[in-house]
């Protein structure tokens, strides 16, 4: 069973061939991080042009890596949905494309069920139930994978991603787009404990509020600035981070403990990240669960997780009418 998994919900253009929703054959992205850079952030109607711009050399690529051509695909998985709109449109048309063109069945995977999903290509066969904490530029989760193989959040930020508020307090910092990964490494060298950021939402919910820890790091650099005192990056990098990380792993294990969960995926491009992978190992291995934390490469997006999440829906006899809109607001 080989499917083309195709991704274009927001800032890169990825494809892969996947054998059987586990082997990886070929995965391919072609990043746009250059051309959002001077803006400090995504900017939609970029994105949707460099999508089109680079999605055929990007499926080109990922044929000839994965040594197959069209009429070798058993089926085409693309995401339509939640993402940037334009950007969507453009993935989906060529999915629908290849599809029509090569006889192959189509299905629409959600993009964060793909987040999820990613662990199969290196875990094997997801079996749930599961508990995922899905964390990325656009969403923040912890979501139930039911023993029926469907989702259900139990909890979701009131206000920014995890992903958001990492690449907005980089920003704060002066360190380019996207901000995550330069959190991660300034955070490296500074002290998680120099400075006590607040631990929002600890109300026996699962949402998150990160809103007022941003809020927190502004204050702190701007008492920093009028005191004369050089801002120190990599103690409010890994301070901050320490932050968020914190009231990840406690809302998402005790989502797990609650309802007597043993398996934790994390999933989505701040599960990258090496502080929250370290804890949650940590934790996870206390309270003798089961972690799955795919490799760093593919937390963030890529079409591999989606190639597996379609194969899945495939393999439960779904497939996708060809006119499949994009939706983003999609939920899990
Ligand atoms: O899943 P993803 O690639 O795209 C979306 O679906 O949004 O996630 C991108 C987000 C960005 O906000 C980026 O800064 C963040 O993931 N990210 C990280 C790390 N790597 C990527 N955040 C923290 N630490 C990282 N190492
Ligand atoms: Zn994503």
């Amino acid at each position: 069973m080989l499917v083309l998994g195709i991704e274009t919900s927001c800032d890169e253009t990825a494809a892969a061939l996947v054998a059987d929703g586990r082997v990886v054959r070929a995965n391919v992205i072609g990043s746009q991080w250059e051309r959002h850079r001077p803006y400090g952030g995504v900017v939609p109607e970029v994105a949707a042009r460099a999508h089109h711009e680079l999605l055929l050399p990007v499926l080109d690529r990922t044929l000839a890596e994965g040594g197959a051509t069209y009429r070798d695909l058993d089926a085409v998985a693309v995401t339509h949905g939640p993402g940037l709109v334009g950007a969507l449109l453009v993935g989906l048309a060529a999915g629908k494309a290849v599809a029509l063109a090569h006889d192959a069945p189509l299905i629409g995977v959600n993009h964060l069920e793909g987040h999820v999903y990613a662990a199969q290509l290196e875990f094997g066969t997801l079996e749930p139930p599961a508990v995922a904490l899905v964390v990325s530029g656009g969403h923040t989760n912890v979501a139930l994978l039911a023993e029926d193989g469907t989702f259900a959040t139990l909890g979701t930020t009131i206000d920014d991603a995890a992903g958001e508020a990492f690449d907005k307090v980089a920003r704060f910092l002066g360190l380019p787009y996207p901000g995550g990964p330069e959190i991660d490494r300034a955070a490296r060298t500074g002290d998680p404990a120099a400075i006590a950021f607040p631990r929002a939402k600890q109300d026996g919910s699962y949402d998150f509020s990160l809103s007022g820890l941003k809020t927190a790091v502004v204050r702190e650099l701007r008492r920093r600035e009028a005191a004369g005192q050089p801002a120190p990056i990599a103690d409010v990098a890994a301070s901050f981070q320490e932050a968020v990380v914190d009231v990840a792993v406690d809302k998402t294990l005790h989502a797990a403990t609650d309802r007597g969960i043993e398996q934790v995926v994390i999933a989505g491009g701040v599960a990258a990240n090496s502080r929250l992978r370290e804890r949650m190992e940590a934790e996870c291995a206390t309270r003798g669960l089961r972690l799955l934390a795919p490799s760093p490469a593919l937390c963030t997006d890529n079409g591999a997780m989606i190639a597996a999440a379609g194969t899945n829906r495939l393999a439960l006899g779904e497939r996708s009418a060809l006119d499949l809109g994009v939706d983003p607001n999609l939920a899990l």
